[in-house]
């Protein structure tokens, strides 16, 4: 009995070492997510995956170095789900050379393209995630138009100008599933705070009526699917 017990304490000691473990490597990864909205993402995909019997279906946008794909990462971990991470690695409008999100150091010397998906895989071989994290390389409305799976949780970070952004909210929100959530990053309903585009979408989902808010956190939101997506899928 007390060695049950024992048993049972340290293998509660070893989760929680892996779970702060984690969530200071996503702290410290490049990239463009608060401490604060990436626990909450993190707490979020959680819920959303114990929620689910596999364990949770999640998927995100914009994966950048990996920073919020660690946060997403490492809920699917924990309940046996899997994370579909989708970028094209090669940076939004807003990381071009000349734009305000600009980085050299994400910059190839070889092509002069920008080049992310170098420092991504690091970023998941690192913090021991490849077996629960599948990227994939490409067009986020392109994946979308041919995906078939129910979303748990969908994480929209892609690009934030007009078109990107309306393209991932319209090729993703109707995959996820009722009950499931969808996550909005930098949604500014103060123009003077940010771009427009992320907070068009977060009240077009409310307008709706499909989706209810359920969370906010810096300019995290969190919306649940309350019905179906009017257009079947
Ligand atoms: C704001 S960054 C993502 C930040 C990341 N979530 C983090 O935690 O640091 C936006 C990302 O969206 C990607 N992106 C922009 N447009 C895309 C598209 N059409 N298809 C796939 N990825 C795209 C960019 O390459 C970039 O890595």
């Amino acid at each position: 009995m007390n060695q049950e017990v024992e048993t049972l304490d340290s293998l509660g000691d070893s989760n929680e070492h892996r779970r702060r473990g984690l969530l200071a490597l996503a702290a410290s990864t490049k990239g463009f997510m608060p401490d604060d909205e990436g626990l909450a993402l993190y707490n979020a995909a959680r819920q959303a995956g114990w929620e689910d019997r596999r364990g949770g279906t999640f998927l995100e946008v914009g994966a950048w170095c990996g920073k919020s794909t660690i946060y997403l990462g490492a809920a699917a971990e924990e309940t046996g789900g899997v994370l579909f991470s989708v970028d094209h690695h090669r940076g939004s409008e807003e990381n071009q050379a000349g734009w305000e999100h600009h980085d050299p150091e994400v910059v190839d010397p070889t092509t002069g393209l920008i080049d992310t998906l170098p420092l991504w895989r690091r970023s998941i071989a690192d913090a021991d995630l490849e077996h629960c994290v599948i990227g994939i390389v490409g067009d986020s409305p392109t994946v979308a138009a041919r995906w078939q799976s129910p979303l748990q949780m969908c994480f929209i970070d892609g690009g934030h100008g007009r078109g990107p952004a309306w393209a991932d909210f319209r090729g993703w929100s109707p995959h996820v599933s009722v009950g499931g959530l969808l996550a909005i990053h930098d949604v500014f309903p103060n123009p003077a705070d940010g771009g427009r585009p992320p907070y068009e979408l977060y009240l077009s989902a409310l307008r709706s009526g499909e989706f209810e808010e359920v969370g906010e956190i810096g300019s995290l939101r969190l919306l649940s699917r309350i019905r179906p997506p009017d257009s079947a899928l």
